[in-house]
């Protein structure tokens, strides 16, 4: 049974694989992804990974994506499997058809036909006809590394230009029609011919979620109406379904950027070169729950960005209204505000990537920001006013489906009604951080004064304090981590005496346990610093003696990476995925992931630090 491949893509992209995979072994949420027992074969730890749209065991290397799940975990066929899913999912399952078919061949061409075509647009960027496009994104900021990536290219000034070059390639003008790149010169006289979609414009190539071109959107040179033209509805293509820059956002969120959907086509790629590798756009439309189920398979909690005027704020709610019926404890969303009428690319422009971390630094969980919307721009003052604003509160907590989660918020909203009633704020309300903001230079000055003065030794001295504990009670996890604590950069003294001390220990120890650790210790005249790396007050939770290892072990990368800068850490990441790329053994896959956990925890560490600058975790 040939199936077409938008079908299964769709299936796919429908079936959350943690729900699936999690009714036959129990899954934990491990950063980006899940993690697990394999269901294939017999293990004690986890070593299976559940990502958006695979699976993947680094012990015994099963693999593959929803349908194939199924097949093995439960014996099914091929078509029993998809009929399964598209239940579940509430998709029927085409049938087998001779034009079923022939539309499958047809849509299988497409994508030949679109790279063909994009091909010929990159070509006629780089001669001389496309040199005023050429210079136009050049004036606009984008590097050539940066038009490359983007696959930008120029359309030609029409009158079958794009049929001539790809003429060659067998490709004809009923083709460029089905993928969207001819249209009839008159729907009414089809004998009146066919004219070019796209003429005299910057063409940037629209990709799915796995980095094939499935239509185009082209942007006039300087001004002019219309300013952008895309591509039609095709076999390929749906506006409702696809997300400028899903697939270059689904790479960049793995590596722990965070998914953000601003406006435009020239905001997600300034983003992308500023260093942003998570931003994704609508194609010229509001965010649609198709959109939104696509966002939630690359991150559970995406940043929706907005105009601060009227107009931000109208669009913000309405994202808001058509996710609420869509949430779940590991679906939500968070919304920023841009200001001062600047979007994304000219905000990168001028403040640099500083001025669009803060837009991000200071997204609003979703429960915060509907209420600020739902209250409208005066609060709420009479009994009726009042009475009717908590009756909004409840219909819009109403509308979540997720019980638990729907009395969250209520609770969460009332709390905060009532307390600012009272004209206080209630101890659950957001810190300063999610209030309104100034200008992002403003803020980031005002927060430079009210800082106050750190003491970088010491903080750098409890964080080794930290990572010595936990080895000085969990002493099995050396031989995991010993080389990473070789290559530190420890506090001079104490420091680094102790960690001579383990790792000379490790390799003559035939036991890893804590007392014969300590009789070492104290033969090798470190009793008196062992004691002082283990005194309890200021150490984090996971050293006690009786943290489970698996919560030790991802404290101890925590403070690795703490201590490790991030430099150091990236280049160490480079460097283990090239082992990986090299060896593909198991272990090389394990310190890669232990890697990424540690650029994870060192993520969410700078972020902790900046809220908290007294804070040593
Ligand atoms: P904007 O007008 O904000 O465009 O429209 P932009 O991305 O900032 O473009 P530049 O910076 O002027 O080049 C936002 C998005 O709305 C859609 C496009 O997807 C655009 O990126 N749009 C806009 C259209 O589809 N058609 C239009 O005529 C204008
Ligand atoms: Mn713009």
């Amino acid at each position: 049974m040939a199936l077409p491949p938008a079908f299964l893509e769709e299936l796919r992209a429908r079936t959350p694989l943690p729900g699936l995979i999690g009714r036959k072994t129990r899954l934990a949420r491990n950063g980006r992804q899940w993690k697990g027992c394999c269901p294939f074969h017999n293990e004690k730890t986890p070593s299976f990974y559940v990502y958006d749209d695979h699976f993947h065991c680094f012990g015994c290397g099963a693999h593959g994506d929803a349908i194939t799940f199924l097949m093995r975990a439960e014996g099914a066929s091929f078509p029993e499997a998809v009929e399964r899913l598209a239940g579940e999912a509430g998709m029927q399952v085409p049938k087998a058809t001779p034009q079923a078919a022939e539309r499958e061949r047809r849509a299988k061409d497409l994508y030949g036909v679109c790279a063909a075509a994009e091909a010929a647009f990159r070509r006629r960027l780089m001669l001389p006809e496309g040199r005023a496009a050429l210079d136009y994104l050049r004036r606009r900021g984008l590097t050539e590394a940066t038009i490359a990536r983007f696959g930008l290219g120029w359309s030609g000034e029409g009158r079958g230009a794009l049929a001539a070059d790809l003429k060659g390639e067998g490709i004809t003008p009923e083709q460029l029609v089905a993928a969207g790149l001819m249209k009839p010169r008159d729907p009414d006289r089809p004998e009146a011919g066919l004219v070019d979609m796209f003429f005299n414009r910057v063409i940037f190539p629209i990709r799915d979620r796995r980095g094939r071109t499935i239509s185009f959107g082209g942007r006039i040179l300087g001004d002019g109406q219309p300013k952008y033209v895309n591509g039609p509805e095709t076999e390929l293509f749906s506006k409702r379904r696809s997300l400028y820059g899903l697939d270059l956002a689904r790479e960049g969120a793995f590596r722990g950027a965070t998914v953000v959907v601003v406006e435009g086509y020239m905001d997600v790629i300034a983003l992308h070169q500023a260093g942003f590798g998570g931003a994704v756009a609508p194609l010229g439309t509001a965010l649609t729950a198709e959109q939104m189920d696509a966002l939630w398979q690359v991150s559970p909690e995406p940043v929706l960005c907005f105009d601060g005027d009227a107009a931000g704020a109208k669009a913000a709610f309405r994202s808001a209204e058509l996710a609420l019926p869509l949430l779940a404890p590991d679906r939500s969303l968070r919304l920023a505000v841009l200001t001062g009428g600047e979007d994304p690319d000219t905000l990168v422009a001028k403040g640099g990537p500083p001025a669009f971390e803060a837009v991000l630094a200071g997204a609003k969980p979703l429960s915060i920001a509907l209420y600020d919307l739902l209250a409208g721009t005066s609060p709420p003052a009479t009994p009726e006013q009042r009475a009717a604003f908590r009756h909004r509160l409840d219909a819009a907590a109403k509308s979540i489906p997720d019980k638990t989660l729907s009395s969250e918020y209520r609770r969460a909203w009332l709390d905060r009604f009532f307390a600012e009633g009272r004209g206080a704020r209630p101890a659950s309300a957001p810190r300063p951080a999610w209030t309104p903001r100034g200008k992002p230079g403003e803020l980031a000055s005002i927060r430079g004064l009210l800082r106050p003065a750190i003491d970088h030794d010491a903080i750098r001295l409890e964080r080794a304090r930290n990572l010595l504990a936990i080895l000085l009670h969990h002493p099995p996890l050396l031989p995991e981590v010993d080389e990473a604590l070789a290559s530190l950069d420890l506090p001079q003294g104490d420091c680094s005496q102790l960690r001579e001390a383990l790792l000379t220990w490790l390799p003559d120890a035939d036991h890893l346990d804590s007392t014969r650790l300590m009789d070492h210790l104290r033969q090798a005249g470190c009793e008196s610093v062992a004691s002082w790396a283990s005194r309890k007050q200021g150490l984090c939770q996971a050293a006690d003696p009786e943290a489970q290892p698996k919560e030790a072990l991802e404290a101890w990368w925590h403070f690795f990476s703490l201590l490790r800068g991030k430099a150091e850490l990236d280049h160490d990441l480079a460097e283990a995925r090239r082992m990986l790329e090299e060896t593909n053994d198991p272990q090389a896959q394990h310190r890669y992931v232990l890697l990424l956990e540690a650029q994870r925890a060192l993520l969410s560490g700078e972020a902790g630090d900046q809220a908290q600058p007294d804070t040593i975790l």
